[in-house]
């Protein structure tokens, strides 16, 4: 079918941290190479996404935080928006699910289901929490999984075999908050009926050609439905969401995987008036990029949640990645084994398209794959700057030094069958790059550009145009056939930025200027045209397109990856939260086990004196401590610091007993920058020793010292 539109859609990460390279590899990057793909071919293209604001993961992080969740979604909101205009992802809007045109438009969404008598009320007994005064629903239950004995599963999802859950089939429930064994009590609830789309979604998935989606999308629809679909619940008991818009639903709100998908379409709404024309006609193409955890929500319940409500289109791809590891393991948000991408940015400036090639190279498209900074070192060294920044560098180079800096011409007479070759190629790599990227393949797409660049070498260095001028009437003598050749180069100079374009954007701009041609010259038709620089035209001098990456650099990375690991694994983890790069990105409720510093024993980078100097440490007596009220793992200590009593906040409830530690003579960072937790303003943190056993001992002066002494 031709489609008129196509309207792609990222998945909504949880503004409950900042965004690490798993997800930029895993949807947000080959999300944006399709998109820049689909407008570079001209087509009536909206790509959008936004933070999702709701549900579990934002509360337990105001939990951990001692925030509200507002402030909350507030504060990642930000940061993430950033990472992605930093790295390029060209979303045409990226918008937010707590703006009043999403509440109004999911609420809409489910008033029109209930009008139309579709849900099932159902009154069940939940899991509830009696210390917190809740009910666990989600993320906030975790137990041992049925299926795959995961002792830390969640009561919506087995992170570990993929399993979808409920809390009633966890083994040993336990609360995610306060760790209790819940109790059950009764409430109502709004069920939709994804029973009775089975046979609907049979059809469609699986009649339906769908196994044309990749295969672990196609694998997993198929299991699902092959295992029966039960009613599910699309309500929630809780303060933070979209309240359920109905008469008797006080206290309630909409499920956040019935709203989030919906945030799709209110993004579209605030984006264009012209929103209907992409959700309600059949000749949109909707395209969802996820990630593989997010593949039944979009596959089976949102589909049936549109087609319960009638007149959206359907999707006709939703091409999901696997995850992305980082050298050997597993991404971890809450162990901080992850690589921040407003890191990166600080780290690497300028250097977005490195990042965007080796994860597109590199991409989880099939399997779960591996981010080593070795391998970035590699891919950015060998490929890209050898391969494709030398190819046009060199034919930069060679052309100011052997053409006066301007295009020269094509001499029919001398034009020979490996010129004539050398076009075919273009033309070759144009169609399959096309192919690649319509069907979801980018690694394949990306590999053609670089190969196309590595045939442009090759032939430069067959033609050698330098050892045709070695002398100025030697160069006389050669000069149509150095003309040729670098003709050839700079046609296909201009056409690998066109081909380069939806994968290294700011690249095909840099050579747009390097070129003096506007970046219309981008728009895919163009691609293959050997006339894309006029003859004679004079063009800048080449500007360095990529960078290698040093030893020194991956080592630095390499350590800051560990020394991250250890710093959320001491017992100050609420402290050293404020900074953004150790917060927990996922719904991962994992609590910080001392165990974890067995295994971990890392040394961290070497600093120089004046780091260690920037720290102030000054002996504090504890004069007071009690238990911080909700929050089972902190103390507030009062601490006698000589010249005034200072209050501090730390993680160490679940290791000593309050009336047991007044007196003690501690160590503190006197000068870290205060931050709230649980309301309280802590100032300072405490240094604790941890043993392999997970045992903490206070750093204490051996003998009795002043309050407030320093120490050095
Ligand atoms: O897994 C996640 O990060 C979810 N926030 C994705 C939501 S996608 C969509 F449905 F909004
Ligand atoms: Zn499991």
């Amino acid at each position: 079918m031709e489609y008129k539109r196509v309207l792609i859609t990222a998945a909504l990460p949880y503004a409950n941290g900042p965004v690490h390279i798993g997800h930029l590899a895993g949807c947000y990057l080959p999300a944006d190479v399709y998109a820049r793909f689909q407008r570079a071919k001209k087509r009536d293209v909206k790509f959008v996404c936004g933070s999702d604001e709701h549900g579990v993961p934002i509360t337990i992080r105001a939990m951990k935080e001692g925030i509200s969740p507002q402030d909350v979604v507030d504060k990642y909101h930000a940061i993430i928006k950033d990472s992605f205009e930093q790295m390029g992802i060209s979303f045409d809007i990226y918008s937010r699910t707590s703006n009043k045109i999403h509440h109004e438009t999911s609420q809409a969404f489910f008033t029109k289901l209930h009008k139309d008598g579709l849900f099932e009320e159902r009154a069940t007994e939940q899991y509830y929490d009696e210390n917190k005064d809740m009910f666990l629903a989600d993320r906030y239950i975790i137990g041992t999984c049925p299926i795959c004995g995961n002792e830390n599963a969640y009561g919506d999802q087995c992170e570990k075999c993929g399993s979808t859950l409920s809390p009633e089939q966890l083994i040993n429930p336990r609360s995610a908050l306060s760790s209790a064994v819940p109790v059950k009590r009764i409430t109502k609830h709004w069920y939709f009926p994804l029973n009775k789309y089975e046979k609907w979604l049979n059809e469609w998935i699986v009649n339906g050609k769908k196994d044309e989606w990749k295969a672990n999308v196609y694998g997993q629809c198929k299991s699902w439905l092959d295992s029966g679909l039960q009613p599910r619940a699309m309500t929630r008991d809780s303060n933070w969401g979209v309240p359920v818009p109905l008469e008797d639903a006080k206290g309630k709100v909409l499920y956040v995987w019935f709203d989030a998908p919906i945030g799709y379409i209110s993004a579209t709404k605030e984006l264009t008036n012209q929103w209907s024309d992409y959700w309600c006609s059949e000749d949109t193409k909707l395209v969802h990029f996820i990630g593989k955890d997010n593949i039944v929500f979009h596959c089976i319940i949102f589909p049936s949640m549109l087609k319960a409500h009638g007149g959206f289109v359907l999707p006709d791809n939703v091409p999901a990645n696997e995850f992305l590891n980082i050298e050997g393991d597993k991404v971890s948000t809450s162990r901080n084994w992850a690589v921040w991408v407003h890191e990166y940015i600080k780290d690497f400036p300028d250097q977005q398209d490195t990042l965007r090639y080796v994860l597109c190279a590199n991409a989880p498209e099939t399997k779960d794959n591996d981010f080593t900074w070795k391998d970035f070192q590699d891919r950015t060294n060998n490929e890209l700057v050898s391969v494709f920044g030398n190819f046009v560098n060199r034919t930069f180079v060679l052309m100011h030094k052997l053409c006066s800096g301007r295009v020269p011409p094509v001499h029919d007479d001398l034009v020979t069958d490996a010129d004539k070759a050398m076009v075919a190629e273009i033309a070759i790599a144009k169609q399959k790059i096309e192919d690649y990227i319509e069907n979801y393949k980018f690694r394949d797409g990306l590999f053609e550009v670089i190969d196309l660049a590595r045939k442009g070498n090759k032939y430069l260095q067959d033609n050698a145009p330098w050892s045709l001028s070695k002398t100025p009437e030697q160069q006389a003598e050669n000069q149509k056939r150095i003309d040729i050749c670098l003709h050839v180069c700079l046609q296909l100079t201009a056409n690998l930025a066109i081909l380069a374009n939806p994968f290294l954007p700011f690249t095909a701009n840099k050579m747009c200027r390097m070129m003096k041609v506007v970046e219309r010259m981008l728009e895919w038709e163009n691609a293959g045209k050997m006339n894309l620089l006029k003859v004679s035209y004079p063009l800048r001098a080449p500007e360095l397109l990529f960078r290698k990456i040093e030893d020194m650099e991956v080592a630095a990375q390499v350590e800051k990856l560990k020394s991250n690991l250890t710093k959320t694994t001491s017992a100050n983890v609420e402290q050293t939260s404020t900074d953004p790069s150790t917060k927990a990105q996922d719904d991962k409720i994992v609590e910080t086990k001392p165990e974890a510093v067995a295994e971990a024993p890392i040394k961290k980078a070497e600093i120089s004196i004046d780091d260690f100097s920037k720290m102030d440490l000054r002996v504090g007596t504890i004069m007071k401590a009690e238990k911080v009220e909700k929050a089972d793992k902190l103390l507030k200590l009062e601490l006698d610091m000589g010249d005034e009593v200072r209050t501090v906040v730390s993680g160490i409830a679940m290791h000593f007993k309050p009336e047991e530690i007044i007196g003690k003579q501690v160590t503190v960072v006197a000068n870290l920058a205060p931050r709230k937790m649980r309301g309280i303003e802590s100032r300072g943190m405490i240094l604790m020793a941890q043993n392999p056993d997970g045992r903490l001992i206070f750093v204490s002066p051996l003998e009795m010292a002043a309050a407030g002494s320093e120490v050095r």
